[in-house]
C-alpha cells in the first residue's frame, strides 16, 4: 500500500512535469459559496504580488448572527497548509470550523490562498503552463504572499495589526516571513501556529523514507526531473482517485485510511469523515514540487533553512555553499504554538527543537489527547474543544 501511494505520487509528479496537461477543474463549491451557503456575508478580494501572482482572499467581514457590521472588528488572517486551500477553515461547518467561530466571536475573518492553489492560479506575466510559474516554494509564500495579504488587509480595514493563524505550511510561512522580513513583527497582534512545521529530523511519516531519500539532497536525477512542476496537480484524474478513495459512498475507503499513514501514526479515530469528504472536493489543491522538495531537504539536513540548489547555485544566490538558516530569534510577535503527539510530519521532538530556537515564543501548548494527529487540526470531530476554542480565547485575550 505504501509503495503504491508513493508510486502514485511520483507518477502524478512526473506526469505533470512531462506532459503539462491542461488543468481540468471539476465543478466544485468554492470557499466563498460555502460561506454564503451557511448564511454568512462573504466578499472575494484579490491581491497581486510584486512578482505578478494573483492571490484570492475570501472574507467573512462580520457575523449575520451578531449583526456587528458597524462594530469594531479586529482582522484575522487564516492560512492553509501544503496541498490545501481556504476550504480547510470551513469544512466542519459553522459549529466547529475556526473561520466561523472567529466570525461569531466578532472578528473580521480573511482566508488566504497561497500562489499555485486552485484559487490563486494566475500570474499577470507568466502563463500557468510555463514551468517558471511553478518556480517558487514556501519561501516565496512566506516572504512575498503573506506580507502582500497582510498589507492589503491593513489597507482595507484601516487597522495597524492583524491576528494570524496557520496550519502546517501555514505555520512555516509565518516563521519564514517574520525571520526574513522582521519588520512584519509589528503588524502581527498575535500568531497561532497549529501543527507547527520547521524541523523534520524525527518525522515518522513514510513520505520521508520514500520521497525524502529521493529528493532530499540537491543534484539528484529525481530532483532535476521534478523541480519547478506542479506537485499532484488538481485535475480530473487525481480528483477522481481521491474521491473514489475518500468520497461519500466510497467502497474503497481502506485506501483513504491508509493514506493517513502519511500524516498520523495510524490514527484515524478523531476524523470527522463528513468534513473530510467536503475537503476531498478541492484537494489536493495545487502546489509547486519545490514546496515538497524543500520540506524533504529539511528532513535530510535537520535544519530550518532556505532551498538548497547545490553548491554552485547556492554561492551565486546566497554567497555561501549551504543555504542560510531562518533565524527564529528574529521573531518577536506574540506567538502561540499548538502541537500534538501523534503528528507524523511535525512531531513532538521536532517541536521541541523549534521551541528551543524560538526565543520569544509566548506559549507552547501540547494537545493533551495522545491520538490527535496532523490533519486533526483541520478535520477532527473534537478540534473545537481541543484547538479552536483555545485559539479564539487566546485571540480574545489580546483584545481586552
Ligand atoms: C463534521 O463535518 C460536518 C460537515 O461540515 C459538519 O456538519 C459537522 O458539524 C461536523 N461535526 C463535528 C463534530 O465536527
Amino acid at each position: 500500500m505504501r509503495i503504491f501511494l508513493c508510486a502514485l505520487l511520483c507518477l502524478a509528479w512526473t506526469f505533470a512535469g512531462a506532459n503539462k496537461p491542461e488543468v481540468v477543474l471539476l465543478d466544485f463549491v468554492t470557499s466563498g459559496e460555502r460561506i454564503r451557503s451557511h448564511g454568512y456575508p462573504m466578499e472575494t478580494h484579490t491581491v497581486t504580488t510584486e512578482d505578478g501572482y494573483v492571490l484570492t482572499l475570501f472574507r467573512i467581514p462580520y457575523s449575520h448572527k451578531l449583526q456587528n457590521q458597524n462594530a469594531e472588528r479586529p482582522a484575522v488572517l487564516l492560512q492553509h497548509g501544503l496541498f490545501s486551500n481556504s476550504d480547510c477553515w470551513l469544512s466542519s461547518g459553522p459549529d466547529n470550523s475556526l473561520a466561523y467561530l472567529l466570525a461569531d466571536a466578532g472578528y473580521d475573518v480573511w482566508l488566504g490562498n497561497a500562489r499555485g492553489n486552485i484559487y490563486s492560479r494566475e500570474n499577470e506575466v507568466i502563463s500557468l503552463n510555463n514551468p517558471k510559474f511553478w518556480h517558487f516554494d514556501w519561501h516565496e509564500i512566506g516572504t512575498i504572499d503573506i506580507p502582500a495579504m497582510i498589507d492589503y488587509i491593513l489597507e482595507e480595514t484601516g487597522q495597524s495589526q492583524v491576528h494570524y493563524a496557520g496550519h502546517s505550511q501555514g505555520t512555516t510561512v509565518y516563521l519564514v516571513m517574520l525571520s526574513e522580513r522582521p519588520e512584519y513583527n509589528a503588524k502581527i497582534k498575535s500568531g497561532h501556529l497549529l501543527a507547527p512545521c520547521a524541523f523534520f529530523e524525527h518525522g515518522a511519516s513514510p513520505v520521508f523514507k520514500y520521497v525524502g531519500a529521493l529528493v532530499g539532497t540537491p543534484g539528484g536525477v529525481w530532483n532535476q526531473l521534478l523541480v519547478d512542476t506542479e506537485l499532484i496537480p488538481h485535475n480530473a484524474l487525481v480528483n477522481r482517485f481521491a474521491d473514489t478513495a475518500c468520497g461519500e459512498h466510497s467502497e474503497h475507503d481502506e485506501y483513504c485510511r491508509n493514506a493517513f499513514v502519511l500524516f498520523a501514526n495510524g490514527g484515524y479515530q478523531n476524523t470527522n469523515v463528513t468534513s473530510l469528504q467536503v475537503l476531498i472536493e478541492t484537494h489536493p489543491a495545487g502546489s509547486s514540487s519545490n514546496q515538497g522538495i524543500h520540506y524533504m531537504q529539511l528532513w535530510a539536513s535537520h535544519e530550518f533553512r532556505q532551498y538548497d540548489w547545490g553548491t554552485k547555485k547556492n554561492r551565486q544566490l546566497y554567497g555561501q555553499d549551504l543555504p542560510p538558516d531562518y533565524d527564529l530569534s528574529k521573531i518577536t510577535a506574540a506567538t502561540h504554538s499548538y502541537s500534538s503527539h501523534n503528528d507524523a510530519l511535525c512531531g513532538p521532538q521536532d517541536v521541541d527543537t523549534l521551541v528551543s530556537q524560538f526565543t520569544h515564543l509566548t506559549e507552547d501548548h501540547r494537545i493533551p489527547l495522545q491520538s490527535f494527529n496532523h490533519l486533526d487540526f483541520i478535520v477532527a470531530k473534537n478540534m473545537k474543544e481541543l484547538v479552536n476554542d483555545l485559539v479564539v480565547e487566546r485571540i480574545n485575550s489580546y483584545e481586552g
